[in-house]
């Protein structure tokens, strides 16, 4: 987990927004950081401190003046690998942007050498008055982070732009801010979910994949700076900056794949597409009364195949082998047989592992080199894995440009 260790001065100002705080303040502890709260005066009358102090790492500290600590500003300031302030008001985004230091936040915000998120949150008028405009153009231009406020419902019932970003949205940008950027500029295309092949005009063959897995990777190569397109048969909220791709069917997951795989510099099929389809699909419900129905099964397209054989120069391509047997016999045939540059076998049937579980044991296998296997831990960190070792095998082959370089080319002095 990228957070693990990392200590973040969580600064919390006077809005009606304040209340978010709490669940930020959560997610990051969750994802292994060390919080540290400071609230404002402003904030205090929107929060209760023992709510938040309840769930950071620290309690949570307000005051300049300290009989404990002489100068609490600095010891913050100069501890902190981020600052982020969540929900920023007017008045702390000005403070900040002009230097003036009236109170523990703002003093923390000037001892500092840390990076600074900022999240500001605001009625519409105000997020759109030139001095606040100004002041925000400022922290950009120093290199501040600003996680845009968004459309929505603010205090007193308007609607317009102001609304803190949403807090999965702040956590997702805390991370991708600790995150190597090793995919930079490649795009990448990832598969998640189990197809459903139609019986009839209700009933679908399907199997037990939640998408899990995908996303998880999906996520993991957008925060490394991939253009990320998932193909997905389940709906996955919150994925901001992923071009999500809805199917249902292997036919659709293939068309969709047909379409986007030949610029893609990374394919990964983390999806379960059926093997077998109803030959015939009834256009109405199949009466019960009718009785059993025999359904004649055909096969589906094997879409990873086909992308190994259309395989362009430089792609890497990635499959999955979901196994009860034979796990790396089987494993190290359908890396052979799909021309893939990684496989990734997960032994279904083991405890935590594979379908729906929020973990995963996978082993790596490579044309030519030792497997590799990583033990029962989170989705997010088997996907980390799995893109560690697709920025390996990229950096191998920087000789061969891949499908990007060949569209959008470097311009040569
Ligand atoms: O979604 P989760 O609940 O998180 O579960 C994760 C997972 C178990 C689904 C995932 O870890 C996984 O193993 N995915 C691959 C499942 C699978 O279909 O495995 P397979 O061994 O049957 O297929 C081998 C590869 O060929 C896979 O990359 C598959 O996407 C691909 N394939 C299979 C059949 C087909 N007709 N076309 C394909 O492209």
């Amino acid at each position: 987990m990228v957070l693990t260790g990392k200590r973040i001065v969580l600064g919390v100002s006077g809005g009606i927004a304040a209340y978010k705080a709490v669940e930020i303040c959560r997610r990051l502890v969750d994802a292994g950081a060390h919080v540290v709260p400071v609230m404002t005066a402003g904030a205090e009358h929107f929060l209760g401190r023992t709510t938040l102090s309840a769930l950071a790492s620290e309690p949570v500290q307000t005051d300049l003046w300290n009989a404990t600590e002489p100068i609490p500003h600095t010891r913050l300031g100069q501890s902190a690998d981020l600052i982020l302030v969540a929900p920023a008001t007017a008045r702390v985004i000005s403070a900040y942007a002009t230097g003036l230091s009236t109170d523990l936040l703002t003093n923390t915000l000037l001892a500092t050498r840390a990076p600074v998120m900022v999240c500001p949150a605001m009625h519409t008028e105000m997020w759109e008055h030139p001095a606040v405009v100004d002041n925000i153009t400022t922290l950009r231009r120093r290199g501040v982070h600003v996680v845009d406020p968004e459309q929505g419902r603010l205090a007193g019932g308007d609607v317009g732009a102001g609304r803190l970003a949403a807090p999965d949205r702040i956590v997702q940008a805390v991370e991708r801010l600790f995150t190597p950027r090793d995919l930079d500029g490649t795009r990448v295309v990832v598969t998640a979910g189990g197809t459903r092949e139609p019986i009839d005009a209700v009933r679908v063959i399907a199997n037990r994949s939640s998408g899990k897995q995908g996303i998880a990777i999906a996520r993991a190569a957008a925060a490394r700076g991939a253009r990320v397109t998932l193909v997905t048969t389940v709906g996955a909220p919150g994925l901001h900056d992923i071009e999500v791709v809805e199917v249902e069917t292997a036919a659709q997951m293939q068309e969709a794949m047909q379409a986007c795989a030949p610029a893609a510099d990374v394919i990964v099929m983390a999806a379960a597409v059926a093997d077998f389809r109803p030959k015939v699909v009834a256009d109405r419900k199949l009466k019960k009364a009718d009785g059993a129905p025999d359904i004649v099964l055909e096969p589906t397209p094997d879409i990873l195949a086909g992308l190994g054989d259309a395989k362009p120069a430089g792609q890497i391509l990635v499959g999955f082998a979901a196994e009860t047997d034979d796990l790396l016999d089987n494993a190290a045939r359908k890396l052979a047989a799909k021309k893939l540059d990684l496989i990734v076998a997960n032994d279904v049937g083991a405890p935590g592992v594979g379908f729906q579980h929020d973990t995963n044991a996978v082993t790596l296998l490579q044309p030519g080199a030792e497997p590799r296997s990583v033990g029962l831990r989170r989705k997010d960190d088997i996907a980390d894995a799995v893109i560690d070792t697709v920025v390996g095998l990229r950096s191998a082959t920087t000789s061969s440009p891949g499908p990007t370089s060949a569209i959008d080319p470097e311009p040569t002095p």
